[in-house]
């Protein structure tokens, strides 16, 4: 019987992982920690609240910037995913104090439990981002690309990304850095922007598009992203350790044309675009060399873009109760790129 201890599995994708693993593999142990801060619910994990404390489940409350604790539930696990972050980038031009304790300092409080515990650890998995890469120089960006962080957030991400390998590198811990693109699924937050669309356009609101909507992401889906933690996870260590693995799918798609796919998809001609200035620091495109996963573990994103959209709009529409009150929480009033202030 395997422990795996979850950071952050209360949140968007650390719930998704921890609801895969508790569904696919029923011979292991789940420890889930998180700090339960706005982005974090207990209803998004896979037992009821009453089962909190259950055989093969155990919940705490609690941050990864308590060593102690950290300490005590490393010493029980055999892996460690950490999800937990502070992960809006716009609340990170608007506050970034806990971005940088969270991000950095929590990571690397983490990172020094699972040195203590290095020789029963098989793996640590740290979730970084590929927004430590910032925008694009090349047409797709591989795990070489440079760093240039552009907002606090990925800032911090790229600190603690930094710090994972260094930590690999001079104490030999079993760390894997992923940088997944774009994340979208049930479950996200509505400050981002796919929840965003689709609930603005259940409410008949008017869609709130940043600069002229040309900047580009690449989305890759929630389930892909699992699979893929799984199969690093799972998959031989002189294949992963101390390596870094891009998630992503390949291709871009501009915010403009986001709003359009979701419009189109749920049949609204009636709503409008309101342009607010860029957001300081924007990436003005992310596409994903995703070839190294491919070639080192065979894994590929399953998801096509038009099914794992219209899921994701069907949840929308059926569990208003879960995100109706984040709705005071989606804008942000941060001064703009060019010095207005204004609600992104
Ligand atoms: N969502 C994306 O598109 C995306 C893309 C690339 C990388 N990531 C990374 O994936 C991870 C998860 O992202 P997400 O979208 O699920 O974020 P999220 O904001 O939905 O969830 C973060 C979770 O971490 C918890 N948390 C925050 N601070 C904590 C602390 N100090 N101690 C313990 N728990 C704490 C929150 O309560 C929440 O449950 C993050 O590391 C993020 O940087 C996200």
């Amino acid at each position: 019987m395997k422990t795996i201890l979850i950071t952050g599995g209360a949140g968007f994708i650390g719930s998704a992982f921890t609801r895969y693993i508790y569904q696919n593999y029923p011979g292991y142990n789940i420890i889930v920690v998180d700090a339960l801060t706005y982005a974090g619910t207990v209803d998004n994990l896979p037992v009821k609240n009453w089962q909190l404390q259950d055989e093969r489940f155990s919940f705490w409350y609690g941050n990864v910037l308590n060593g102690e604790l950290m300490d005590t539930l490393i010493s029980q696990s055999d892996m460690v995913v950490h999800f937990a972050a502070e992960s809006h980038v716009t609340r990170s031009i608007y506050d970034n104090t806990q971005f940088f304790q969270t991000d950095v300092l929590g990571t690397q409080i983490v990172a020094n439990a699972v040195c203590k515990y290095k020789d029963r650890l098989e793996r640590f998995v740290h979730i970084s981002t590929s927004e430590v890469y910032g925008t694009a120089e090349c047409d797709h960006m591989g795990e070489e690309h440079p760093l240039n962080p552009l907002s606090p957030y990925a800032a911090a991400k790229c600190g603690a990304d930094r710090l994972v390998y260094s930590y690999y590198a001079t104490y030999d811990i079993p760390a894997v850095i992923v940088r997944p693109f774009n994340n979208y699924g049930p479950r996200q937050h509505l400050e981002k922007v796919i929840p965003r669309f689709i609930t603005s356009v259940i409410l008949g609101e008017e869609l709130r598009v940043h600069g002229n909507g040309q900047s580009a992401r690449d989305f890759i889906h929630v389930d892909d992203t699992c699979r893929a933690v799984d199969a690093i996870l799972h998959a031989p260590s002189e294949k992963v350790v101390g390596e870094v693995f891009n998630l992503g799918s390949g291709q871009h798609r501009t915010i403009l044309s986001l709003a359009e796919d979701i419009t189109g998809l749920m049949c609204s001609s009636d709503n409008c675009y309101i342009h607010v200035g860029d957001r300081p620091g924007q990436v003005m495109r992310h596409t994903a060399d995703a070839s190294k996963i491919e070639r080192v573990l065979g894994f590929t994103p399953k998801v096509k873009w038009e099914e794992g959209l219209a899921r994701t709009v069907e949840w929308y529409k059926n569990n208003e109760s879960w995100w109706r009150k984040q709705l005071w929480m989606r804008e942000i009033p941060i001064v703009t790129a060019s010095g207005k202030r204004e609600l992104h």
